[in-house]
């Protein structure tokens, strides 16, 4: 494939923006540069803090080839280990749970929740070097709340990788959003680009959720707040309908404004008073990626069957028209168009690419109007946060073995 267009097209302003050549949504080698360039050496989003409360909680993920486990550790912190055994290389957890010690299904090695090897079964006279036989360990950061992790131990700092986002997340107050609820998975059959672009965008709520989102909040509604190649903040009126579930999401205040933040390669969420839900995109091959979806919220709810019903109607919906754009763009002689101005996130996101890609950074920091509504509320709330300052304060080297 040649990367002319896509360089070309990644350096566009809004504008004269156009979507990104058909074929960097299939093509196998360009698969490889993006899970090289992007996924294996940015931060990429875990879960959320509070989806591991525990000593023992764990998460297992697969990031660009590599297998990751993030567990909390009998000490509270948490940590990023590989989640291959150092014996013959099983993948040893699967999903989210809580254990007091990894155990390899194949021979059943043990080892700690810091990834100290304890125990070699049935070795008979064989030494087995406990301190050369630990699990390797990755960079694992967090922010306001939110667990990242990165295979290369030369990333930018988090707190660097995110500046001025701070405002934003110290508004909602989103570290102390303590009550979870169970992160779904699913194997959406597209190109990882397509569900980002999609989620970062109100552009096609009337289209594609007419009896869902757009109820709540419409596309008309969508604003732009601020953003640039790095990360983008797009905001939302929801209409002010205390008859349904948007009264419910709205929380306890009478804010009728939400917030959709996207830090790529792979996070977005949107963040209501008192409440977010977020989606994860990791990429399981050209034409793949699995998403998962999860919420938290500062106050204890039970979600109603209606509310359910809609958040799955939803997803489905987005599912479906991300699996059809990745049928239509199988073709050989159509190719993509402008992007409009409700797009300008899309824009952004491209920008990332083309940074990530080419190493050329051609984002105008872009900030509206709705970006003035949160000045000075970062002061105000930062007491309560832990602020950048505390996240990058958590971020520690990996390194090559555990040093449990
Ligand atoms: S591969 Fe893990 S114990 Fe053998
Ligand atoms: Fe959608």
């Amino acid at each position: 494939m040649s990367l002319n267009d896509l360089h070309r097209i990644t350096a566009q302003q809004p504008g004269e923006a156009e979507a990104l050549p058909f074929e960097t949504y299939r093509d196998p080698e360009h698969f490889e540069i993006e899970r090289r360039q992007i996924f294996a050496a940015d931060w990429v989003f875990v879960c959320m803090e509070a989806d591991l409360p525990d000593p023992g909680d764990y998460h297992a993920l697969k990031i660009a080839d590599e297998h990751v486990v993030v567990v909390r550790g009998s000490d509270g912190e948490l940590r990023a280990l590989s989640n291959v055994c150092r014996h013959r290389g099983a993948v040893m957890l699967q999903g989210s749970g809580n254990t007091s010690k990894i155990v390899c299904p194949y021979h059943a090695w043990t080892y700690g929740q810091a990834g100290a090897l304890q125990g070699v079964p049935h070795r008979g006279e064989v030494a087995v070097d406990r301190a050369t036989h630990c699990l390797p360990r990755f960079r694992l950061g967090t922010f306001f709340g939110l667990v990242f992790v990165s295979l290369d131990d030369d990333a930018p700092a988090l707190d660097e990788r995110f500046r001025g986002l701070e405002k934003y997340f110290a508004r909602y107050g989103v570290e102390r959003f303590e009550h979870r609820y169970p992160i779904d998975v699913q194997p959406w059959q597209a190109n990882w680009k397509l569900p980002m672009e999609n989620f970062v965008e109100g552009y096609h709520f009337f289209a594609v959720h007419p009896r869902t989102v757009e109820t709540a909040a419409s596309t008309r509604d969508c604003f732009y707040v601020e953003g640039h190649a790095d990360w983008s903040i797009t905001g939302g009126s929801q209409l002010d309908d205390p008859d349904t579930w948007k009264d419910w999401i709205r929380g306890r205040s009478r804010e009728v404004h939400y917030l959709s933040i996207c830090l790529p390669p792979n996070f977005v969420c949107n963040l209501y008073d008192g409440y977010m839900n977020w989606a994860r995109v990791l990429p399981t091959g050209p034409t793949t990626c699995e998403i998962a979806t999860g919420s938290c919220s500062l106050h204890a709810f039970q979600a109603s069957q209606e509310y359910i019903a809609i958040a799955e109607q939803t997803t489905a919906e987005d599912r479906e028209i991300c699996e059809m754009v990745q049928q239509g763009i199988s073709s050989r002689r159509s190719k993509g168009g402008r992007l409009v101005e409700l797009e300008r996130a899309v824009v952004d996101f491209h920008q990332y690419l083309g940074k990530r890609l080419f190493g050329e950074d051609h984002s105008r920091r872009f900030r509206t109007e709705h970006a003035d509504h949160f000045d000075g509320t970062c002061s105000a709330a930062a007491s309560e946060s832990p602020g950048p300052a505390a996240a990058s304060s958590r971020v520690p080297r990996a390194g090559p073995t555990c040093s449990a």
